[in-house]
């Protein structure tokens, strides 16, 4: 059924659970691997024939009822004034992070055409090659989640300097949220313009904040991108890590799926979201490297905790791992499509 993630993701009846994996397309895979070795992750970003190569691997490899383009959650900094690299072993270097009132006024509000067309090009690509056989995700990140990046300069574990931000200069904060959900939305739009039959908004790090400050400082923006992309038609999936105790005010700010991580048992995140929202989720991602015995259990675990559920995407709580076992995707995937007939 080539529309069982869609029809999930719109609460409409299907077959079996549909499944896909964040990070499906990666390290852990030999075939990424042996185009790394040849090029950047930057160089596979924005090259779309390289990218559709890339995003069709985990779509051959396991049957997933979904892909997922391949690009990342940064590429939009550069073009709003902001370049970083992928530095070896240590993820994302920003050259620049932006810490004042004024390299926030300095960043430029895009128009994803300006930029990124690559990716726009990559997804005409990608659709024309899955020839209506899977549904294609497009995805950005969030407000937050890039702000961390932009003003940390790379990873961080507390968030302090973008805390800091946020507590003492609301009004730079608001602007650079601001800026951040213009570009974002239109971004969006563009992909959903170029083929993507469904998006995903990535705000991995938002569980960071209390519930207060999310309402306060986060919501308003990421509402103005979700509720946009609602008009579009197209299912709007709204993730977040660590979010056990934002699931409703996520709900509020938009989406018409709420991922949910494996902290939170899916049937207490169903009856606290409702039936009017679709769920994704919630394997750990490491419980792939488990024995098959207790992964099949956890598997089946959180399928027969979705019952409830008016759509469930089966997917992990967050990414993929680089040293995960493909055998073990490849298992889970098969596991989730044989659940109805197993039980
Ligand atoms: O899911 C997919 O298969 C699509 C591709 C995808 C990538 N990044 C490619 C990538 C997606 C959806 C992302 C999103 C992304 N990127 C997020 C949000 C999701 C999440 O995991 O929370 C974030 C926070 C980023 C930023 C980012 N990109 C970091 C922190 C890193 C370094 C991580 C690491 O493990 O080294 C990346 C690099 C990155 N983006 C890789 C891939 C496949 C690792 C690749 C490599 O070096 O080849």
């Amino acid at each position: 059924m080539w529309d069982r993630f869609l029809r999930a993701c719109r609460r409409e009846p299907v077959d079996v659970t549909p499944v896909w994996f964040m990070r499906q397309a990666g390290r852990y895979m030999a075939e990424y691997r042996a185009l790394r070795a040849k090029y950047t992750l930057l160089e596979l970003c924005k090259n779309p024939e390289l990218a559709t190569q890339v995003t069709l691997q985990p779509v051959n490899a396991h049957q997933v009822d979904a892909a997922i383009l391949f690009a990342d959650i940064l590429l939009p900094l550069e073009p709003m004034g902001a370049p970083f690299e992928f530095a070896k072993g240590e993820g994302p270097v920003i050259h620049e992070p932006v810490r004042d009132r004024a390299a926030v006024e300095r960043l430029r509000v895009i128009d994803p055409e300006e930029g990124l067309g690559y990716v726009l090009d990559a997804i005409k690509m990608i659709r024309k090659e899955l020839d209506g056989k899977t549904p294609l995700i497009g995805f950005a990140g969030a407000p937050f989640t890039l702000a961390s990046y932009l003003i940390e300069g790379g990873k961080s574990s507390n968030y302090a300097l973008t805390k800091r931000m946020m507590y003492n200069e609301p009004e730079t904060w608001n602007l650079l949220m601001s800026k951040f959900s213009e570009v974002v939305r239109r971004y969006l739009h563009a992909q959903v313009k170029a083929g993507a039959n469904a998006v995903q908004l990535f705000d991995s790090w938002v569980g960071s904040l209390s519930p207060t400050d999310y309402e306060e400082y986060i919501l308003p923006h990421v509402s103005l991108i979700l509720k946009d992309l609602e008009k579009t038609g197209v299912p709007v999936i709204h993730f977040g890590t660590d979010t056990a105790t934002l699931l409703e005010l996520q709900k509020r700010a938009g989406g018409t799926v709420i991922g949910v991580d494996w902290r939170t048992p899916l049937d207490q995140a169903i009856t606290r979201l409702g039936t009017d929202v679709a769920v994704q989720g919630n394997l750990d991602p490491l419980l792939l490297g488990a024995p098959r015995e207790l992964l099949g259990r956890r598997v089946d675990d959180i399928l027969q905790r979705a019952t409830g559920a008016a759509g469930h995407i089966f997917n992990l709580g967050h990414g993929i791992l680089p040293d995960t076992d493909p055998d073990a995707v490849k298992f889970v995937v098969d596991h989730v499509h044989s659940y109805q007939k197993r039980a």
